[in-house]
């Protein structure tokens, strides 16, 4: 147990928000030597993006972009911060994030709570170099037209990110997982793709795990009709397993960690048999070891994301993540990650 983990479990005794504060604040300033060189089997591809390794850092940690530079040299291949919406807002009355420690689990109805796109392009304007950043777009609860606020986000950030995921499934802002449906995500993506007006930088999808398999065959379909570069599969799960044994389950929100896993792989799985190598997917949802990073890329993800594993595991999970990753795809024989893409299916 390294230092950094340490201080995570201190972190855990405190009030969620409280640590999780306070884990911004020590990314933002503890002088973190930078991760050693990733292993070459590691390298992967999405969208055309060389990434160093296939582990990204999930959205929604860091919201604001305030730590960019501390959360690479926990040794991520790529870093996505946000939501962001256009306006500032403060997201749902506390409290509003809860740990389920006896399921591994994290139940939050944050809200897009952000200091807004001003302070969120000031900052990706002084982003570290030679770490792959994404920027993850919201929409403001108060809005209207919500796929407005994202042609916004989209137009605001032009050249600041590496990537940009249009976030259309947040369960914590009404209505926003409406426009995961047909003729709202055609509307949308044709909007954004507009917007890009001939911008090479990808945008890609992010999408529930709460989707009929069918639900996810026409948005991969729309996706690959208005040229988008790939889906993030997926956000956290408004569904409640039996299984759940801690007394925050009843709270509402989203669902995330290990009681995601089922949910998230059928999504992803759903999506590989649409896209059919023709969309690239990113797989989140419970993912917290080599084993499971390495399943989810052998069923079709060319890389993969992760927050709540994090959490309980420290941030010595993730060369761990790493390790473990290099070590199965050598015994499978393959040179590089990208090789392993799909290989199960
Ligand atoms: C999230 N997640 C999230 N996703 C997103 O696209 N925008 C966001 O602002 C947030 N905010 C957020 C806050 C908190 C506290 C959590 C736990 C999660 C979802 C996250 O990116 C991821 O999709 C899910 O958490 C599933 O992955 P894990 O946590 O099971 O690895």
């Amino acid at each position: 147990m390294g230092l950094s983990d340490i201080g995570a479990a201190v972190l855990r005794r405190l009030d969620p928000e409280t640590a999780h504060r306070l884990a911004i604040l020590a990314l933002k300033v503890a002088p973190l030597p930078a991760p050693p060189a990733d292993d070459p089997v590691l390298t992967t591809t999405v969208a055309g993006l060389p990434l160093s390794n296939p582990v990204g850092l999930a959205a929604g940690l860091d919201k604001n972009g305030e730590a960019l530079r501390g959360l690479a040299r926990l040794g991520f291949g790529f870093v996505e911060c946000g939501s962001v919406t256009p306006r500032p807002q403060p997201g749902n009355p506390r409290p509003r994030l809860f740990r389920l420690s006896e399921d591994a689990a994290i139940i939050n109805r944050m809200g897009f709570n952000n200091e807004g796109l001003e302070a969120f392009a000031d900052r990706l304007a002084r982003r570290p170099r030679g770490t792959v950043i994404g920027a993850n777009l919201g929409a403001n609860k108060e809005t209207e037209d919500k796929a407005a606020d994202y042609v916004a986000g989209l137009t605001r950030l032009r050249g600041l990110a590496d990537y940009v995921t249009v976030n259309v499934s947040s369960p914590n802002t009404p209505g926003l997982r409406d426009l995961q449906g047909r003729a709202a995500l055609d509307d949308l993506l044709g909007r954004l793709a507009e917007a890009r007006a001939g911008d090479r930088t990808p945008v890609f999808l992010k999408i529930a795990p709460d989707l009929t398999a069918s639900e996810i065959g026409l948005i991969v379909e729309a996706g690959l009709d208005h040229g988008l570069d790939a889906l993030i599969v997926s956000n956290t799960t408004l569904d409640r397993p039996e299984t759940l044994l801690s007394p925050h389950r009843g709270e509402a929100g989203g669902l995330s960690g290990a009681p995601l896993k089922p949910r998230a792989r059928a999504a992803l799985n759903a999506a590989a048999e649409a896209a059919a190598g023709r969309l690239p997917l990113i797989a989140v949802g419970g993912i917290d070891s080599g084993a499971e990073a390495y399943d989810r890329i052998r069923a079709g993800a060319s890389a993969v994301q992760l927050y709540s594993a994090l959490v309980y595991e420290g941030p010595g999970l993730v060369g761990r993540i790493k390790r473990d990753l290099a070590a199965r795809l050598r015994a499978d024989g393959f040179s590089t990650a990208a090789e392993a893409v799909g290989s199960a299916r």
